[in-house]
């Protein structure tokens, strides 16, 4: 099944909501979490050309690195570390508009200036994290948390 994106919103707000759609279809037709999250990584990525988006896992005391696009990104992050264990503990979604002030940060890339991280449930249990970082300052607000809350809910992980 091919799925070619079609992005042409110019707002924020209009290109979420053309990609939820395209998502959902991905959904409809492969239940393999792993597949999915390649391909949610890469659209993701390219509506918004973010520096980096990517899945990691929860898998016993440690978020381990999924697929992504980006830089190349550390593997293990332990519960309650970096931005990604904060809200794997917190089971919360964490928006860190300058990274330098996130106490604790994890430094994956220099290039990075914010972040958002959000995490999905399975069986009422922190899964993984969707985890979003731009070159940018400040890129992430209430709309990608919405958004991108819906779209790791729409996956039965
Ligand atoms: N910055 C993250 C680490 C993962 S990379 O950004 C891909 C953190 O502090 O948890």
């Amino acid at each position: 099944m091919s799925h070619q994106l079609t992005i042409s919103g110019e707002t924020k707000e209009e290109r979420y909501a053309q990609l939820l759609p395209q998502i959902e279809a991905m959904i409809r037709y492969e239940s393999d979490s792993i597949a999915l999250m390649a391909n949610v990584s890469a659209a993701i990525k390219e509506a918004f050309g973010f520096l980096w988006v990517g899945f990691y896992r929860v898998m016993g005391g440690n978020l381990v690195l999924g697929p992504f696009q980006g830089p190349t990104a550390c593997t293990r992050i332990p519960y309650g570390k970096g931005v990604c264990g904060t809200a794997w503990a917190a089971r919360q979604a964490v928006v860190v508009e300058n990274v330098d002030l996130f106490p604790g940060h994890i430094a994956c890339s220099s290039q990075s200036r914010s972040e958002i991280v959000v995490p999905f449930y399975r069986n009422g249990e922190v899964a993984g994290v969707l985890d979003i970082d731009s070159a940018q300052t400040a890129a992430f607000d209430s709309v990608d948390l919405r958004w991108l809350t819906e779209m790791v809910n729409c996956i039965d992980w």
